[in-house]
């Protein structure tokens, strides 16, 4: 096999051998090349010989070693590579940008002066409590379109460099997760079952449960025990964890505080949170349809904040205009806000204060204009 490559200089050289018997002025000539060629050749045999792969000691060592010292190269390049891109529960994925939540919450989020400092202060607070008690349980209230959803977003969003789409949050919705309340024994466990595998891989997680008021009556009950002041549950502690609710159980309380402040000549920022606060645990906690709370979650204290949102007025639905048409990129035009603020819903039917929809309709409204 080796030699196969040699056959042309083999021929030549017969040929030459051929031609120095025919012709004997030059035959030293061809004798003194063919021994020139037969030195080149067995040169050339050796060259070829230490190039060409064979079972020889060297090259299989060599091979070896070629394959050792790509695979000790390439395998931690390869797995620093993936751990860059693959979401990790550790401080490349998940830190707390305090900064960031204040800006997001004074810039992005409008109308909602009690909603933002409560949840800058209950959320930073949580985050830099190295040994905190118990999990972060936050309870958003008010009516559709404040922004609930949106606030739970800002606060992923500072946390988890991924934000909602990380692995670490869980969002639940009722309608979809939890459809059917004959399931509920079903629901239950599985629901157990997620967030404690959940927290097992990462105590850092966030449980977003949305439209809290639709949830079969007695669901929530059995995570209370996560939302304990525990220090660990079967080798699992859940004191890292934030679970989130949100409901518009406690919206029509809130918008009608908001009214009296209106009615009354006084500014909307003037409401305060305990304002509100009282009346709008009892209103959830004495909801018998919602199905949502009258469960030991209230009355054993679990819930760290309660936190209402405001119904929003025309100026607000101008700003949501405006933010979405900077989001898409478009020239902003205050005429179109104008015309989508125009467009909305107002209540009560005799004073039209506050959007029906509040910004929820906002996006929809700006595709129609834009
Ligand atoms: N207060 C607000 N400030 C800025 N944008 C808002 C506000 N409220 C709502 N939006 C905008 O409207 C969209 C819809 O709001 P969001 O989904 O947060 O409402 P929600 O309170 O969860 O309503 P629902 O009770 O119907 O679920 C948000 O994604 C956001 O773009
Ligand atoms: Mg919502």
């Amino acid at each position: 096999m080796q030699l196969q490559p040699l056959a042309p200089v083999l021929l030549l050289l017969s040929h030459m051998v051929l031609m120095a018997a025919g012709e004997p002025i030059s035959t030293s000539i061809a004798v003194g090349m063919a021994a020139v060629l037969t030195g080149l050749l067995a040169s050339y045999q050796g060259v070829l010989y230490y190039l060409h792969e064979c079972c020889r000691e060297e090259w299989i060592s060599f091979n070896k070693s070629v394959i050792v010292g790509a695979t000790g190269f390439l395998y931690p390049l390869g797995k620093k590579i993936y751990n860059y891109f693959r979401e990790t529960c550790n401080d490349d994925w998940i830190a707390f940008n305090t900064t960031g939540l204040e800006k997001d919450l004074e810039r992005k989020l409008f109308g909602q002066h009690i909603a933002s400092r409560v949840v800058l202060k209950g959320v930073t607070g949580f985050m830099n409590n190295k040994s905190p008690k118990k999990p972060l349980v936050l309870s958003l209230h008010g009516s559709t379109g404040t922004g609930k959803n949106f606030v739970s977003q800002l606060i992923a969003d500072n946390i988890y460099k991924k934000g909602m789409t990380s692995n670490y949050v869980h969002l639940f919705t009722s309608t979809a997760h939890f459809p059917h309340p004959s399931q509920i024994d079903t629901y239950k466990v599985q629901l157990q079952q997620w967030i404690k595998g959940n927290v097992s891989s990462c105590p850092r997680s966030l449980f977003v449960f949305d439209e809290m008021d639709k949830m079969p009556p007695g669901l929530i009950d059995s995570i209370k025990p996560y939302l304990e002041y525990y220090d660990n549950l079967e080798g699992v502690s859940y004191r890292h964890a934030i679970f989130i609710f949100l409901s518009n159980a406690g919206g029509q309380n809130i918008s009608q505080v908001a009214l009296d402040f209106w009615l009354k000549g006084k500014d909307r920022e003037e409401i305060q949170l305990k304002d509100l606060e009282a009346a709008l645990s009892l209103e959830v906690f004495n909801n018998k349809n919602s199905g949502f709370w009258h469960t030991s979650l209230i009355d054993k204290n679990l819930v760290d904040f309660f936190i209402p949102f405001l119904p929003l007025e025309r100026r607000h639905v101008r700003a949501c205009a405006l933010a979405e048409m900077e989001a898409q990129g478009l020239p902003l035009d205050e005429e179109i806000a104008n015309q989508v603020a125009d467009d909305m819903i107002y209540s009560p039917k005799a004073e039209r204060v506050f959007a029906s929809k509040g910004c929820k309709t906002t996006r929809s409204k700006l595709d129609y204009y834009t």
